[in-house]
């Protein structure tokens, strides 16, 4: 049995609370939040659990074996920090940290101790998003061409990062996965309307080896919730919607007609339109499960077996390296900045 403490019960960190309160492979022990207000809110869900609002008390506890961090994201390296200096294992939230050489800082520290340090990369753990990869390496799109992925909602508005570190973080660690690469470089502009200096909109362009762009598009400025991604290939193109609990996956098997050497000739709208693509649209079965309870288990999974998680220190600061890149391109104007030279 793990014994857990979550530092963070603001929005999300109750669901990790609930993960991790299953009692058969882990517990939650201690519940850490600065605000009272907050921790008897959710001391009343948990009533089990010791709560307190200062890290420390849970830190010192040598009941403790893990700690999750679930704190704004300004403040994921300071705790993380401390927790692997007590000699916690340790999950952060997405993203890791603000900077990389933090990211870097931790993954020495982590790796000298022997400790796991796993990042929150959820959507890597989304049995859909886990097809992708299957059918991306299985070479059944062909030569991947290009991704666009839109990720919007209303809320909620971040003061410590922008809509980029805070939602565009997920889409950076789909794509690393589903391509096993990281981006060579990125242009991005942002627009900073509510809050000074805290973009509240980014949309991102970036450049994968091989040739492939990726374009995001990243907001809590927007009337609708959106998790959208388009991966077009030469062969196939699929589409991955993460508000379609039944069915978020269609593979589109036609590519459209090359018009240039085989023009077609129509002379109605009706036919213009069944003239663009031919072919088979199939909606493959996605079984269902609660990914952050996949990742969850697999955290107290590492910590048992010693296993190097999917989502380590290295993964972590992957994202932060493009994250970073993007916030000096955005600062550059929507200058191309080069990621590998931001660590
Ligand atoms: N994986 C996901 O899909 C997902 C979804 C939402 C949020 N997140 C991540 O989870 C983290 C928290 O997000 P949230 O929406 O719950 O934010 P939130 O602002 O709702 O909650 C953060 C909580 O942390 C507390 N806190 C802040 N500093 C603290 C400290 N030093 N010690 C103890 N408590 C402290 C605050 O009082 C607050 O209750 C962020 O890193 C965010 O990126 C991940």
């Amino acid at each position: 049995m793990i014994r857990v403490a979550v530092i963070g019960a603001g929005e999300w960190g109750p669901n990790l609370i609930r993960n991790f309160h299953n009692k058969q492979t882990s517990e939650v022990v201690w519940i850490i939040d600065r605000d009272a207000a907050r921790l008897d809110e959710v001391q009343a869900r948990f009533p089990d659990v010791q709560v307190g609002e200062n890290a420390e008390q849970a830190l010192r506890d040598q009941a403790v074996h893990a700690v999750v961090v679930a704190t704004p994201t300004s403040t994921h390296y300071a705790l993380a920090k401390e927790a692997l200096e007590r000699r916690k294992h340790v999950l952060v939230e997405k993203p890791l940290t603000t900077e990389v050489k933090q990211g870097l800082g931790l993954l020495e520290l982590a790796t000298r101790q022997r400790l796991v340090l796993m990042v929150g990369h959820v959507f890597v753990y989304n049995l859909g998003i886990r097809k992708v990869k299957e059918y991306l390496d299985g070479g059944h799109l062909g030569k991947v061409y290009y991704l666009s992925m839109v990720r919007t909602n209303l809320g909620p508005i971040r003061l410590d990062v922008n809509a980029a570190w805070d939602l565009a973080a997920h889409d950076l660690s789909i794509t690393n996965y589903w391509l096993s690469a990281e981006p060579l470089s990125v242009s991005a502009i942002g627009g900073t309307w509510i809050n000074q200096e805290v973009e509240d909109a980014v949309f991102a362009t970036l450049r994968y080896p091989q040739g492939v762009l990726v374009n995001l598009h990243a907001s809590w400025l927007n009337p609708r919730k959106a998790r959208d991604i388009t991966v077009v290939g030469e062969r196939r193109m699929l589409t991955f919607d993460d508000m379609n609990l039944n069915e978020p996956l269609r593979i589109y098997d036609k590519q459209l007609n090359d018009v240039r050497t085989r023009p077609t000739y129509v002379d109605s709208f009706a036919a213009f339109r069944a003239s663009i693509r031919k072919g088979d649209v199939t909606v493959p079965k996605v079984p269902p499960g609660e990914p952050l309870a996949t990742q969850c288990a697999h955290f107290v999974e590492c910590i048992v077996t010693g296993k190097q998680p999917f989502t380590g220190g290295r993964e972590g600061i992957a994202v932060v390296r493009a994250l970073e890149a993007m916030q000096r391109s955005i600062r550059a104007g929507g200058r191309e900045e080069q990621v590998a030279l931001s660590s």
